[in-house]
């Protein structure tokens, strides 16, 4: 499906108004938002809103004096038990695209709908390999020689959605998972920024599966 009209929708923006979703310490939100602050991510960082009160990130949207918000998110751990609350806070907000960063429960059908090719995410494996939980350990369980981080868009599969970017990482002879998961930090938030100045300042297009920037260069694998 082409979807020329939509990468349209988000250039046509000004500059588009972004909610960030974080369910813990935040480091990935923190490098959005300095970022943002900088005046390097292509749009402005109205809201952080987060399913757990004790988020750290709450405390880092705080300093950079961005809105924090805790909507209910009920009973259930793996999902908001009601998305109504958090979709009437980012239209409240006008918001016109959300960043998960670390956003730990699964989002349904009204929410992505809503934000359909508006919503990304950023896991840290190089997708489709090891989604889902604990990636950095699967790899690392796995063996593998290479892995890395995958900014991509939210669909309803877990972990799934076009990719945006990727960037890979070699993993050292018997490295430690401590210092694996380090550098995979390291380089998710230098992907993760640049994915989305990239995602709403160049002109895009969605083709089945891919994901197809018009600038050259489009398909690169960064390294890391
Ligand atoms: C990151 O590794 C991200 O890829 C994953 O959850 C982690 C969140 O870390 N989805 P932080 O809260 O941004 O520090």
């Amino acid at each position: 499906m082409k979807c020329a009209k939509l990468d349209c929708g988000v250039r046509s923006m000004p500059s588009p108004r972004i909610a960030v979703l974080a369910s813990g310490n935040g480091s990935n939100f923190e490098a959005l938002a300095a970022a943002h602050a900088a005046g390097d991510l292509g749009g402005s960082i109205v809201a952080l809103l987060s399913d757990n009160p004790q988020a750290y990130a709450l405390e880092r949207a705080r300093r950079f004096g961005i809105e924090a918000l805790t909507p209910p998110a009920g009973r259930f751990r793996t999902k908001l038990e009601d998305e109504a609350p958090w979709l009437a806070a980012l239209e409240e907000r006008e918001v016109d695209v959300v960043l998960l960063a670390g956003f730990m429960r699964r989002l349904h059908a009204p929410f992505l709908a809503r934000f359909a090719q508006r919503l990304l995410n950023i896991h840290p494996s190089l997708l489709p390999s090891f989604p889902g939980l604990d990636a950095i350990g699967q790899a690392h369980r796995h063996g593998v020689r290479v892995t890395g981080c995958t900014v991509h868009l939210v669909e309803d599969a877990l972990d799934a959605g076009p990719i945006i970017a990727q960037r890979a990482i070699e993993v050292g002879e018997g490295e430690a998972l401590e210092r694996l998961t380090h550098r995979m930090h390291e380089a998710e938030h230098a992907l993760y920024p640049d994915a989305v100045k990239r995602f709403l300042t160049q002109p895009w297009t969605v083709d089945g599966r891919r994901l197809l920037f018009a600038d050259a260069g489009a398909n690169e694998v960064s390294h890391g």
